[in-house]
């Protein structure tokens, strides 16, 4: 079976978030289960970068306005389908914004190209490739369903993934004219979304499938509370709405082998974790403490929930427990963290930007994995810190319900738990679930039992892949082997 991914990042290339980690890792996931995947990926600077030994397979003389070309290759194991065009692309830093913070102005043609080529080469434009179904990630390749839906007829699929509805790509209608689309597919079974033109709900309305990150996630964004205005576009085609789990890349995330970690260990020898909780001490600036280390790794942003965790950080200190946070976002969030690393001197840490190997080494040393998220499609951190052992304090939504099993009384009893969960996402919630915590910290028998569980549990993305694998033989009319 051969599948076109469509996607804005892809891990190891480029990266603002967990998309990235999803897209990079899937391909190699899907191999095992008899699926070729080939990516396609803007030419930015970090990507163009790896191309050196790719070849040209296409060129277009008028790529809405601009000239570009498809360069195929093979990099870091991932085959790739790159659109070289410098003036939607060449720009350095975020994909998205210029260095001012602000959108780029025309993110509405870049993703249009993008989602424009795929469908090219869905139907043909490659001579000896020709995917019988693309996988179109977010709102940048939310027009591919639409693109595959309004143009030539054929036996092509399309599978649309939203990894998280806050992002819906929305432009004005005076783009329509420009998206190379019949007049008819301004329409509510087209692109038209509240008068403008809506890349992500375009996605959601033309694919043959819609899926999801999770199945909590699945069913919450059939309310108005969680789907941002697409609830009642999914109620209508619930059949056809998928939650499937995002696993981890149990290669790269792996504490055994971590390049990252200052001491390398597994479920058996975890009392080497305490040399990582020391790198990590110095790291943010902490003082050299045995006490309870929390952590977050983190956009610092609303879905977040990091002004919840700002509002519980004087009870956290007053436990004598240490925070470290690692993240960037909203300025007033990130202001907020800094000035409480100031009031709290060797308890309170922050780094700002993006730092992967920091990342790992977080996971590898803190105690504690908080995500107080307000929504969250699946998240990887806390299964990052899953396969860590790091325990995951979560807020009960989307991924973190599916992945976290609350350290109940049940649940203890049952020898099941492997973190925390709080609900509602609210600032006296989550001060219940730290002190929740700091109680199963103290007892380090159960505390160690409960790390192990977490290093055991299944955070691959075997079940996952093979998931999707049986989505797109359905959608093809294939059928695959059960085993597989
Ligand atoms: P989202 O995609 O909503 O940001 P996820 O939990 O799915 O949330 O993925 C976040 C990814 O980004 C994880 O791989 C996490 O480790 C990483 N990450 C977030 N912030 C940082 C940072 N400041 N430095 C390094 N990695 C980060
Ligand atoms: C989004 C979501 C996050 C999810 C990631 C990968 O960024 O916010 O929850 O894990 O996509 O699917």
């Amino acid at each position: 079976m051969e599948v076109l991914s469509v996607t804005s990042e892809l891990y190891p290339l480029i990266k603002t978030g967990g998309l990235a980690d999803v897209a990079g890792a899937l391909p190699g996931a899907l191999n095992e289960t008899g699926v070729t995947m080939r990516t396609l990926v803007p030419g930015y600077p970090a990507v163009m970068g790896k191309m050196t030994g790719g070849r040209e397979v296409a060129s277009f003389d008028d790529l809405f306005g601009v000239t570009g070309r498809l360069i195929a290759g093979r990099v870091e194991g991932l085959d790739l389908i790159v659109l070289d065009a410098p003036a939607l692309y060449e720009r350095p830093g975020n994909p998205y914004m210029g260095p001012e913070g602000w959108d780029w102005p025309d993110n509405w043609k870049r993703y249009a190209a993008l989602s424009w080529v795929a469908a090219e080469l869905g139907h043909g434009l490659v001579e000896g490739y020709r995917p019988q179904l693309i996988h179109a990630h977010d709102w940048q390749a939310g027009l591919v369903p639409a693109y595959v839906k309004f143009g030539p007829s054929s036996s092509l699929k399309t599978v649309m993934t939203v990894h998280n509805m806050a992002f819906q790509g929305t432009f004005g209608a005076e783009i329509f004219p420009q998206l190379r689309l019949p007049a008819h597919a301004f329409s509510v079974e087209g692109v038209e979304y509240y008068g403008g033109v809506g890349y992500l709900k375009a996605g959601v309305e033309c694919a043959d499938v819609v899926t999801t990150v999770s199945p909590t996630y699945a069913s919450e964004i059939r309310t108005p509370a969680f789907g941002m205005g697409l609830e009642g576009l999914l109620n209508n085609r619930s059949d056809t709405v998928f939650g499937v789990l995002n696993g981890i890349d149990m290669g790269a995330w792996n504490p055994a082998t971590d390049p990252a970690l200052a001491q390398n260990y597994t479920a058996s020898t975890m009392q080497a974790r305490q040399g990582n909780k020391r790198a990590v001490q110095e790291a943010f600036g902490l003082d050299a403490s045995d006490g309870p280390l929390f952590a977050v790794v983190s956009r610092l942003t609303w879905q977040k929930g990091i002004d919840l965790l700002v509002a519980n950080i004087g009870l956290l200190v007053a436990a004598g427990a240490q925070l470290a946070v690692l993240g960037s976002g909203d300025a007033e969030l990130e202001n907020a963290v800094r000035s409480a690393a100031m009031e709290h001197p060797g308890k309170v840490g922050l780094v700002t930007g993006y730092n992967e190997k920091l990342s790992h080494l977080v996971q590898g040393g803190a105690d504690v994995m908080m995500v107080p998220s307000r929504f969250e499609p699946c998240g990887l951190t806390q299964l990052y810190a899953l396969r860590y052992g790091c325990i995951p304090l979560v807020s009960r939504v989307g991924g973190l319900n599916d992945t976290v099993i609350d350290a109940n009384v049940a649940a203890l009893q049952a020898e099941v738990a492997t973190g925390v969960q709080f609900a509602p996402p609210s600032e006296t919630a989550l001060a219940d679930a730290i002190r929740r915590t700091l109680a199963l910290y103290a007892d380090e028998k159960s505390w160690k039992k409960m790390q192990r569980r977490g290093m055991k549990s299944d955070v691959s993305w075997e079940a996952s892949a093979a998931r999707y694998a049986q989505i797109y033989a359905a959608l093809i009319g294939y059928s695959i082997d059960d085993s597989a």
